[in-house]
């Protein structure tokens, strides 16, 4: 397969003996550039706002790990539940060569839907792609391992900015899973769908995992576990701070606060500052205060209505193949196609 280039920074193609290739978008000094750039920003905006994608160092990767086997958290139980059921569907329907992974981990979700390209017998490349390189690494050298004849080419890059360095294949799908796409607002998400669509060929497809609107005391419990693994997860942001910009949080003097808003269908998280307190980031040359109870937003994660993603996708320039929900009608899986027709 071909590689090609990332947005902001020269791409760095290693051909590994152990049976991968990977594509460097963004390497240590890249990341800790885009990383002082929003703090900066965000620390100055009110209320102060950090991305989401920050959490994700080896520690909050982790977490993130540990999440997911939260008995409060059901979106990656329903989401396998869904793709054990689905996967042999969504080889058929898309007829797929290679799936390319935004985001991925290599979980049981991945394993799914490579063994049921390979049962179908059109699986010839799997592409993960993943901000952290410790991560990508292992899903791709646990799948060389797992599939000796299929070409496996991991990009390292932000999902959000690096999408033209995903190579071109045989027929891709192209997965974001996990209620991922809730953590862009309406209009990055609207933009972010349709340069998905954009990069793909017309009969290339697309499977979008999302969380849907629920019970709040549900939404909420998912997001605010008893056994404080979010409160952890949330925090390490602050850590991830400290350390790559030598900063001085003292992540204990904060506090987990969720909060969902039924209007605009958002689960938030925020860190509230327990007391006035002032933080230097260094790397920055940046004082910043918190006032006592000053809240700042660390994540947006939005729900959805099912039939609200087939008109996104719609109007992102897809088809809709098919929507999938668990039985309990918590989560959702779409299958759409890039159309023939012009982009919108
Ligand atoms: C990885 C973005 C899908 O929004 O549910 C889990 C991240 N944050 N618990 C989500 C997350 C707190 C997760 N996504």
């Amino acid at each position: 397969m071909a590689s090609g280039s990332c947005s902001d920074a020269p791409v760095a193609v290693r051909v590994r003996a152990d049976g991968y290739s990977i594509s460097v978008c963004t390497d240590e000094a890249v990341q800790d550039r885009a990383l002082a750039a929003d703090v900066s920003a965000g620390l100055r905006s009110i209320p102060k706002d950090l991305p989401p994608k920050w959490f994700y160092d080896d520690e909050g990767s982790r977490l993130f790990g540990a999440i997911t086997r939260l008995p409060e958290y059901y979106p990656t139980r329903r989401e396998h539940e869904i793709l054990q059921r689905a996967a042999p569907e969504i080889a058929t329907l898309s007829g797929a060569g290679t799936l390319v992974e935004l985001g991925s981990g290599f979980s049981h979700k991945t394993r799914l839907l490579l063994d049921a390209m390979a049962a179908a017998g059109t699986l010839e490349g799997f592409v993960p792609f993943d901000v952290n390189q410790t991560a990508l690494r292992a899903t791709a050298a646990a799948a060389v391992e797992a599939y000796p004849d299929v070409a496996v080419h991991g990009v390292v890059g932000d999902f959000g900015a690096d999408l033209r360095s995903i190579p071109g294949g045989d027929r891709r799908l192209v997965a974001l899973l996990g209620g991922t796409i809730g953590n862009f607002p309406g209009p990055e998400r609207r933009k972010f769908l349709a340069e998905i669509a954009s990069l793909s060929s017309a009969g290339e497809t697309f499977l979008l995992g999302a969380d849907l609107v629920k019970d709040r005391s549900r939404l909420l419990a998912a997001y605010d576990d008893d056994a404080g693994v979010t409160a952890a997860f949330n925090r390490n942001v602050l850590g991830v701070i400290n350390r790559r910009l030598d900063a001085d949080f003292e992540p204990r003097r904060f506090t987990h606060v969720v909060t969902y808003d039924e209007e605009t269908q958002r689960i938030e998280m925020w860190l509230r500052s327990d007391g006035a307190q002032e933080v230097y980031v260094r790397r920055l040359d940046l004082r910043v205060s918190f006032d006592d109870g000053e809240a700042m937003r660390t994540e947006i994660s939005a729900k959805f209505r099912p039939t609200q993603i087939g008109d996104e996708l719609e109007a992102a320039g897809f088809s809709v193949l098919a929507q999938w929900l668990d039985a309990a009608g918590d989560f959702s899986l779409t299958l759409a196609r890039r159309g023939d027709g012009p982009p919108p």
